[in-house]
């Protein structure tokens, strides 16, 4: 079983690709089984092995994928083992060191982790920008032998992370990712500007059930995971956070 958290659709389009090579399913994580991991189960029973697939936010777990670690119930053979398939723009930094910590302590048998690069989402601070586009499209294009390399290497039961932890990794993870978390994270910046079409893409689509429209326009309430879904799928970029989105691009995976 395939279990995938994504915002933009890259770590969805990953899960696919994996399902498709190993002959397994992917559940999604979006609204109440994303926002309530306590009061949810997913049913594991028959499957040959768990698979997190999520994206990289500044070089750590998700904290929303953090929660659900934490707290998701998982029915069924207890000692399957796990791996890790995470995306990065550029690098991922410790993340599988902490989502091993996350699965290990649930009991859970932690083993492999893998990153796939795939195009970059994070537009919020200045110098962060998504990729040009043949950046993207050789991103794009590489990503199914990545996929296919991972599945002969879970299948064969072959040791060993392959992980692009890239460098400074003590520093982006340690250090940064918790104040990220802290200070960075905060969805209040987030407003529609004049070019709104009330169109609502940005509130039906949210996977946190965080947007609603007043008035004709999304608002923005507090339980928000940063993934940036309504910033990049708004038809009119009238998606902006504070200044930090002025001039910036847009991008989405075609999974989502
Ligand atoms: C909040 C946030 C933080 C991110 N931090 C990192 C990072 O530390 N390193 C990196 O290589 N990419 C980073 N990215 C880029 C994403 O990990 C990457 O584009 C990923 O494939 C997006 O997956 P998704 O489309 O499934 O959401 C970040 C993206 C977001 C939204």
């Amino acid at each position: 079983m395939i279990i995938c958290y994504t915002g933009t659709g890259n770590s969805l389009a990953v899960a696919q690709h994996l399902a498709d090579a190993m002959g397994d399913n992917v559940v999604r994580l979006e609204g109440d089984i994303l926002t309530s991991p306590g009061q949810n189960t997913i049913d594991i029973s028959g499957h040959k092995r768990v698979v997190w697939c999520f994206p990289v936010y500044s070089w750590g777990v998700p904290p929303v994928m953090c929660k659900f670690l934490k707290q998701i119930t998982l029915n069924g053979d207890g000692t399957l083992p796990h791996y890790m398939v995470a995306t990065c723009g550029d690098d991922a930094g410790r993340t599988h060191t902490q989502w091993r910590h996350l699965v290990s302590a649930r009991g859970w048998d932690a083993r492999n982790a893998f990153t796939v690069v795939m195009p970059n989402t994070y537009t919020l601070m200045k110098g962060f920008n998504v990729d040009p586009a043949d950046v993207e499209q050789t991103k794009l294009a590489k990503m199914p032998g990545a996929v296919e390399h991972i599945t002969q290497k879970i299948l064969s039961g072959g040791r060993g992370d392959e992980v692009l932890v890239g460098k400074w990794s003590l520093i982006k993870s340690g250090i940064i990712y918790p104040w990220f978390v802290r200070y960075a994270m905060s969805p209040k910046p987030f407003h529609h500007t004049d070019a709104c079409i009330s169109c609502e893409i940005c509130a039906r689509s949210c996977p946190m059930t965080n947007i609603s429209m007043v008035d004709g326009h999304p608002q923005w309430h507090d339980n928000c995971a940063l993934c940036l879904r309504c910033y990049h799928l708004c038809p009119k970029h009238a998606v902006a956070y504070g200044k930090a989105t002025i001039n910036k691009g847009q991008y989405h995976n075609p999974s989502l």
